[in-house]
């Protein structure tokens, strides 16, 4: 059977020419249905470049992407967009919430713009707003809320119509230990109950949750291991480290002195947030792109009681 994501001799090249950055080079990547795989690298190892990939927000260089067994290379834009909206549930480090509407709208919004009947979509935003533990905060704004909170929020629009792939860069990169766990527990659920989900971080704790863990150096996929869930941060840093001298030379001079590379979490996995804004921006460009040319937002919230 056809891997749900299947990547092969992938390339991406930035700034072609005398300046150019080989964000990733060649690389092939089978992911099937129902996987939970974390990816993890440095910073600048190419993990949101291989993200704007995997969720149709670019294209490469040269390489093929076959979803579902369509050739993602040569679809156009229109098409892009509408693969994005079935198949991929867009979770990011900034939660990415539109700061004037309810939860419960913030999640309403995207089945909206996919022509989904308003029974329909009241059912389905509830049902996910109460997947993640809100259903007593349907009501409330983002800044009503605390950042697990609209995480959470975050995670029932990109679930809502149970799209097969949840995409997640960096998901807990802004929230304390307590919602971090929560985020991962219902990441892991996600998961039981048959959905792929990929997870981008640099950090190890997180990625144990994963089944199987794909490192990323310099644009390489330089390991890539099962997890039977047993393992820790410090076997996963060795399972890394295993593959690759190409960390000591990574860190700074004056840091190698403090740097025990057995104990310590690996330095310079650094999250540029940046990254997981632009990815966000383009994800966003979805939405507004319709509501400033056919609708606009008054559609939803003025036509309420009259549509359908
Ligand atoms: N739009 C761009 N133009 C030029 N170079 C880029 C662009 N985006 C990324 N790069 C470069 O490509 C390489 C991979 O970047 P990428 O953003 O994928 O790294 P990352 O692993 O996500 O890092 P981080 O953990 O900091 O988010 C880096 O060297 C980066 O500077
Ligand atoms: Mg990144």
């Amino acid at each position: 059977m056809a891997s749900l994501i299947e990547i092969r001799n992938m390339c991406k090249i930035y700034n072609p020419g005398e300046n150019e950055v080989r964000a990733l080079d060649h690389v092939s990547l089978s992911i099937g249905e129902n996987e939970f795989v974390a990816i993890i690298g440095h910073s600048g190892s190419g993990k949101s470049t291989l993200m704007n990939m995997l969720g149709c927000l670019d294209v490469p260089t040269s390489g093929i992407y076959l979803l579902h067994g369509s050739d993602v290379s040569i679809m156009t834009d229109d098409e892009l967009s509408d693969i994005r909206n079935k198949e991929i549930g867009f979770i990011f480090q900034g939660f990415n919430l539109i700061n004037n509407l309810t939860a419960f709208e913030n999640v309403e919004l995207p089945l909206i713009y996919r022509g989904i009947s308003k029974r329909e979509r009241g059912n389905l935003a509830r049902e996910a707003l109460r997947k993640v533990g809100l259903e007593n905060r349907m009501d409330h704004k983002p800044s009503e809320m605390s950042g697990g909170q609209q995480q959470r929020v975050a995670i029932a629009r990109a679930i809502a119509q149970a799209p097969p792939v949840i995409l997640a860069d960096e998901p807990t990169g802004n929230l304390d230990s307590h919602s971090t766990k929560e985020i991962m527990n219902i990441l892991k659920n996600l998961h039981s109950e048959g959905r792929t989900v990929i997870i981008i971080t640099h950090d190890n704790d997180i990625a144990a949750n994963a089944e199987r863990i794909v490192h990323i150096e310099d644009g390489k996929i330089t390991s890539d291991s099962s997890n039977d869930g047993n393992m820790s941060r410090e076997d996963i840093a060795r399972e890394i480290r295993g593959s690759s001298i190409i960390y000591d030379s990574d860190i700074e001079e004056n840091d190698k002195s403090d740097y025990d590379a057995k104990t310590d979490p690996d330095p310079e996995m650094i999250v540029s947030e940046n990254d997981s804004e632009r990815n966000a921006e383009k994800f966003e460009d979805d939405y507004d792109t319709e509501i400033t040319e056919e609708n606009n937002i008054d559609l939803h919230l003025n036509g309420d009681n009259k549509d359908e």
